[in-house]
């Protein structure tokens, strides 16, 4: 995507503590875009209450409540069209998107990983990490395909396993560095980016 852009729609399942960093960075002036949709696949999700009380454009499409993935997905993408979504950025969406949702934003998904991507892709990486012995993991921002985590790497952050660590306290230091690398990520995004091959060329 050459050029800048301007209108993020935010995906979400869960607490929504990504969210609210880019949120907050985007009224700091940070990121220079604004926030069009925020969208979550669960109800009860208490990002999706936050997003509501900041007086931003909510939407809730339950998964359950659609007969298909299909079915969710367009609903979905309905929404994206409407507000005229230039970005989908995931923070902590616990949905897989189907090849069609990809190609239909190609390089124009986004997604936060609690690891160093390549290493320790999939569900709980920090205690896959934990598991594996490592003595750094990190976070890593990266443009959506069709391989799950696998898409070109915008920005890492590098965070240290000390000796007691659990999954909890290692996650709770990934997630601080988290909220700075999105916002960093954003920022740089927002500023125009190509793609080639795996690399992210900003500008
Ligand atoms: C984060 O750890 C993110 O890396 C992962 O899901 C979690 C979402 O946390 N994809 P939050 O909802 O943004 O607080």
């Amino acid at each position: 995507m050459e050029g800048g852009i301007g209108l993020l729609a935010v995906l979400l399942s869960g607490r929504g503590s990504n969210f609210l960093a880019i949120h907050d960075a985007v009224e700091r002036g940070e990121i220079p875009a604004r926030i069009v949709a925020v969208i979550s696949n669960r109800k009860g999700a208490a990002g999706i209450e936050r997003a509501r009380q900041l007086g931003l454009p909510a939407f809730v499409f339950d998964h359950d409540d659609y007969p298909s993935r299909q079915a969710h997905e367009e609903a979905v993408m309905g929404v994206l069209a409407e507000t005229g979504a230039e970005l989908v950025v995931l923070a902590g969406y616990m949905r897989r998107l189907s090849s069609t949702f990809v190609s239909r934003y190609r390089h124009r998904i986004v997604n936060i990983h609690p690891s160093l991507l390549p290493a320790f892709p999939g569900l709980d990486a920090q205690t896959q990490a934990l598991a594996y012995g490592v003595r750094v993991s990190g976070c890593t921002v990266h443009l959506v395909d069709e391989e799950v985590d696998g898409g070109p790497v915008v920005v890492q952050r590098v965070v240290e396993v000390v000796e007691d660590d659990t999954a909890e306290t290692l996650a709770a230091r990934i997630l601080e560095e988290e909220h700075q690398a999105y916002v960093e990520a954003l920022r740089k995004l927002c500023g125009g980016y190509r793609v080639e091959g795996r690399k992210v060329v900003f500008g």
